[in-house]
């Protein structure tokens, strides 16, 4: 009732209340339920942190122990997964094989569906999503490449069980390197969680209308697919190698970034919340830095890289707007050295960033939130009277 504000893309208007994840723009802090972003990735471990988010609190050991067993316990998939999967055909971008998949468990699962089932049933979706997600991804690429999907390595952990469903394959032997599983884990740390970016806000909304879980994650897959979203670090190599293959000449697009009328914007630049620096960022630079270094990769674009943040560091353009390079900026970087397809790069973000997505929802829920269902002001005609076809 009474006079509706319009705030387009929400820049000044809170969802909701929220105990997940504090975050200061201004300041470029980012805390998981209190914890440093960068404490959280020095020493923790993506499981222990997706416990945090969801459940409130870092498990004891026992919890550790108990929710690292479930989880692996669970990541076979159905058998009929792959026929779903073999309908696809290979120029699939693999983030809409994704969201396909996480919501086709509602067909498996049924019991999802209640909006009124009890917890347990609620923990075994959880459950299920976490375990399940890596598989769903290696295998969408497994899909486009045209070979035989691998199935779970119960004996490996989280990521390295990923990275062997990815790229062993029945032709040769495969060795997980540690030092490969190690960043990713890293980088799916920091990637975990965000407040109510549009991604999350997106699977907030849809579940506030009682969706299943499985539903409402694969909205948020969807949302996250976008260029200006978690698509960025995709963007962000493509555009990197368009610059090496112009010859390197980053003036010129910074200046192309810079023109009003070209719709091109530097990609992995700016962000709607911090205005200082991305604290994921800095991490996940000095990470980029350590990998190539212990994996022995050179790799050009990292150095076309750093030489456009310093251009655009420096740039009144990007310092009056307080554009800095966001955590998509170097995270193609490490992806590509660790040897992940380019088109795979929104799918790791969309495994990092599902435990966020999960405690997000479950808060939702939890807190009996009503239906999101924002307003308008219309703009359109008036009443008018209806014109029979052969009168038009
Ligand atoms: N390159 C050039 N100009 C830019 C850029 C950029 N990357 N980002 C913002 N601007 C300009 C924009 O043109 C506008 O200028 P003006 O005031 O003269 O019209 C001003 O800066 C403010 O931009 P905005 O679009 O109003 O800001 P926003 O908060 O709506 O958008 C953003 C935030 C992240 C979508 C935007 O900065 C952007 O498009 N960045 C490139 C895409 C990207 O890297 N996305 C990843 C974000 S971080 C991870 C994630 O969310 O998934």
């Amino acid at each position: 009732s009474g006079v509706i504000t319009i705030d387009p893309g929400f820049k000044n208007t809170g969802s909701t209340q929220s105990a997940i994840t504090f975050l200061d723009g201004e300041k470029g802090i980012l805390r998981y339920r209190g914890y440093s972003i960068e404490e959280l990735a020095e020493k923790s471990t993506f499981l222990e942190v997706s416990y945090l988010l969801i459940y409130g609190e870092l498990p004891t050991p026992d919890q550790y122990q108990e929710f690292t067993k479930t989880i692996t316990n669970h990541t076979l998939v159905h058998e009929d997964i792959k026929k779903i999967l073999e309908g696809f055909p290979s120029t699939a971008h693999p983030m809409g094989v994704l969201s396909s998949l996480v919501c086709a468990q509602t067909a498996f699962y049924p019991a999802s569906l209640d909006p009124n089932r009890a917890a347990p049933e609620v923990d075994m979706s959880i459950i299920r999503l976490l375990a399940k997600m890596p598989t769903f991804a290696a295998w969408s690429f497994k899909n486009q490449i045209g070979h035989p999907v691998n199935y779970p390595d119960n004996s490996l952990d989280y990521c390295s069980n990923f990275l062997k469903m990815m790229f062993a394959t029945p032709a040769e032997a495969y060795e997980v390197d540690p030092v490969v599983a190690n960043a990713l884990d890293k980088l799916l740390i920091l990637h975990a969680d965000h407040e109510q970016n549009c991604s999350t806000s997106t699977v907030r909304m849809v579940g506030s209308s009682h969706a299943s879980l499985y539903a409402s994650i694969s909205g948020g897959i969807n949302a996250l697919w976008g260029p200006l979203h978690g698509g960025a670090n995709q963007a962000v190599i493509e555009m990197l190698e368009n610059i090496k293959k112009d010859g390197g000449d980053t003036k010129k697009w910074m200046a192309k970034a810079k023109d009003k009328n070209d719709p091109f914007r530097l990609m992995g630049f700016g962000h709607r919340v911090y205005k200082n620096f991305d604290p994921r960022a800095r991490i996940i630079k000095k990470a980029a830095d350590d990998v190539l270094a212990k994996l022995g990769v050179n790799d050009p674009i990292l150095e076309i890289a750093k030489g456009l943040e310093e251009e655009a560091l420096n740039d009144s353009y990007f310092v009056e707007r307080k554009l800095y390079p966001n955590v998509d900026f170097y995270s193609g970087i490490i992806y590509r050295a660790l040897g992940i397809p380019t088109d795979m790069f929104t799918v790791m973000f969309a495994m990092g960033r599902l435990p966020g997505w999960i405690a997000q929802w479950k808060e939702m829920r939890e807190n009996k939130e009503p239906i999101g269902r924002p307003r308008q002001v219309y703009t359109g005609y008036n009443e008018r009277a209806y014109a029979p076809i052969d009168k038009r």
